[in-house]
């Protein structure tokens, strides 16, 4: 069992938790990520390593409500439990001084690419962050991205901060101004990944973007993380989950995300539909 020792909402539907688990703490790397399940009828959810302590034994995450296990996840307290929490597992960042790094986060992607750009700080990187999203009150963790970049640049579909507009504005934008960038890492909702592959490619810029295929076993045996790179099968879990972004078939990987979109669905709706009927008869259904 891995206790809950800290969570905050950071946004509507974004929380964040701190959870003790030591033995994933000492090994964990930038760029990985761990497996949890919240009880023995849960399901199997992938989330990123956001940050680590290992003196205190602890892995931080940022995620997101879209579902039903990523609901439940956001009712338990601080104290709660969860009952598996398997990690590191991925590819970890590889992380050398390449000069000027440009850093994209859309969305929870801040959440990853925070201790990427960290790394990348530290290997003596030049790191210009982006971040964006759809408005101010879904932004966070901008002070510790200003901590770990030489730039930052924050950008709100809405306007409501920074600049008006989208991440992939602001790069074109520094490519415009002829500023020289050696390497871009970009984190988010798949098509802002895709749209960033879409500014670099014809500048040929090593883009790479960090894919966040439907997971089950996350040790490369269910198939069920397959991506195309290069036109060759990879598993995001195992070789994974970041990959060049100009060789990425992006069509196929939104084509699979959404394969089992009824079934999330009828689960949700479920899921509410039980904890409706504990509340007005009483009957016993939230370990369900
Ligand atoms: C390596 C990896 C790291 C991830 N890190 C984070 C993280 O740090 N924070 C975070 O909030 N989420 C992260 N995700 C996504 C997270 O795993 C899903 O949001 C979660 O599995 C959804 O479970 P659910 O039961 O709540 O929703 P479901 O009912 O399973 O799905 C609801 C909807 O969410 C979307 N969704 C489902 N699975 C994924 C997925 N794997 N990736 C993206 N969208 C999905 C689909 O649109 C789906 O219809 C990561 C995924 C991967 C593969
Ligand atoms: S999650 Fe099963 S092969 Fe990757």
């Amino acid at each position: 069992m891995y206790k809950i020792l800290e969570k905050k909402n950071l946004g509507p539907k974004q929380h964040l938790l701190v959870i003790e688990a030591e033995a994933v703490s000492k090994k964990a790397k930038a760029g990985q990520f761990f497996i949890l399940r919240i009880d023995k009828y849960g399901e199997r959810i992938p989330l990123t390593i956001a940050d680590f302590d290992t003196k205190k034994g602890t892995i931080t995450s940022i995620f997101q409500e879209v579902g039903k296990t990523t609901e439940k996840l956001a009712g338990l307290k601080e104290g709660d439990f969860v009952l598996d929490f398997a990690g590191p597992l991925g590819v970890p960042v590889h992380v050398e001084k390449y000069g000027t790094v440009v850093c994209v986060g859309g969305g929870i992607g801040t959440a990853p690419v925070y201790p990427q750009a960290r790394a990348l700080k530290e290997a003596g990187n030049k790191v210009i962050s982006i971040i964006g999203s759809r408005s101010s009150n879904l932004l966070f963790w901008r002070d510790k991205m200003k901590a770990v970049s030489d730039e930052l640049h924050i950008v709100t579909d809405d306007g409501t901060e920074g600049v008006h507009g989208f991440v992939t504005d602001v790069l074109s934008n520094l490519l415009k101004e002829n500023v020289h960038i050696d390497k871009v890492i970009a984190i988010g909702p798949l098509p802002m990944m895709k749209a960033v592959c879409k500014v670099t490619k014809p500048c040929n810029i090593p883009t790479t973007v960090s894919l966040n295929a439907i997971m089950v076993d996350g040790t490369g045996m269910c198939g069920c993380c397959r991506v195309t790179v290069g036109g060759k099968v990879k598993f995001a879990c195992v070789d994974g989950p970041d990959f060049d972004g100009l060789a990425v078939d992006f069509d196929e990987l939104s084509l699979r995300q959404r394969r089992f979109l009824k079934e999330e669905r009828e689960s949700l709706l479920l899921y509410r539909d039980m904890l409706n009927k504990e509340a007005t008869c009483g009957e016993c259904v939230k370990d369900k």
